[in-house]
C-alpha cells in the first residue's frame, strides 16, 4: 500500500463529467481497451448514467460507472489502481453503487464479467451476484485468446408492488435461465 492510502479515509463521491480524464486513466491502468476520456464524458452525460470515484485524500484510486434505465441498471466498467488493489476500494465503490441504485428505483443490477477474472468474480460472488447466463468466447484478449463472459444479476431492491417477492424466489427464476 502507498503512503498516499496509508492513514487516509476512502471516500467516495459522484463522478460528474469533469472528472472524465480521471476516469479514463484510472480504466486505462486496469483494461488494454480503455475508453477515451471523450468517451467517459459522452456516457456521464448521457441519460441514466452514474458514475463514482473512490479517493484517499485528494488521490483518486478507483472508479465505476453504471447506466440505469430505471428498474434495471448495468455495471458497465469498475477498476482500482494497482496501488490499492485489495484494500476494500471495489467492494466499497460496488457497495455505495448498490445503495445509490436503490434509493433511485433501481431493483436488478446486471453485469458481465471474464469467466477468468478471479478478482472480479470472488469480488461479485461475496456481494451475491448470481449466473444467469454465459456468453461463450465473448471477449477476445490481448494474446488473441477468447474467453466466455459471465452474465451476473443482482436484485438490490424488491419490487414493491410484489408482496411475495424474496431474494430466494428471485434467484429461482435467475437458476431456471427464466
Ligand atoms: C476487480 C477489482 C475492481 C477489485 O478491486 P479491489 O479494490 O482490489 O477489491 P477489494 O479489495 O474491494 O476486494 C473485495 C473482495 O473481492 C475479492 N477479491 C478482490 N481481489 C481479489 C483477488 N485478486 N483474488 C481473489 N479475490 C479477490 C475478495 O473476496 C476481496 O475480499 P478480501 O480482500 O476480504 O478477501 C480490481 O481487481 C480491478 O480493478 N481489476 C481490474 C479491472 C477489472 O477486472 N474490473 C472488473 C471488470 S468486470
Amino acid at each position: 500500500m502507498t503512503s498516499a492510502i496509508q492513514d487516509k479515509e476512502l471516500e467516495i463521491l459522484k463522478a460528474e463529467t469533469a472528472a472524465a480524464a480521471t476516469i479514463a486513466r484510472l480504466q486505462s491502468e486496469s483494461f488494454d481497451k480503455a475508453w477515451s476520456e471523450e468517451d467517459v464524458r459522452a456516457l456521464l452525460a448521457g441519460p441514466g448514467a452514474l458514475g463514482l470515484i473512490a479517493s484517499f485524500g485528494d488521490t483518486p484510486f478507483g472508479y465505476v460507472i453504471a447506466r440505469s434505465t430505471g428498474e434495471e441498471a448495468e455495471l458497465l466498467s469498475i477498476g482500482v489502481s494497482y496501488a490499492a488493489r485489495r484494500a476494500g476500494v471495489g467492494l466499497a465503490l460496488l457497495r455505495h453503487l448498490q445503495t445509490t441504485l436503490r434509493e433511485l428505483g433501481t431493483t436488478k443490477l446486471f453485469l458481465e464479467v471474464d469467466s477468468t477474472n478471479r478478482a472480479a468474480v470472488e469480488l461479485y460472488s461475496r456481494e451475491d451476484f448470481r449466473k444467469i447466463g454465459t456468453r461463450k468466447l465473448y471477449y477476445k484478449t490481448a494474446n488473441g485468446k477468447r474467453n466466455d463472459a459471465l452474465v451476473l444479476r443482482k436484485v438490490i431492491r424488491l419490487p414493491v408492488d410484489d408482496t411475495d417477492a424474496t431474494q430466494a424466489n428471485y434467484d429461482g427464476v435467475a437458476r431456471h435461465g427464466i
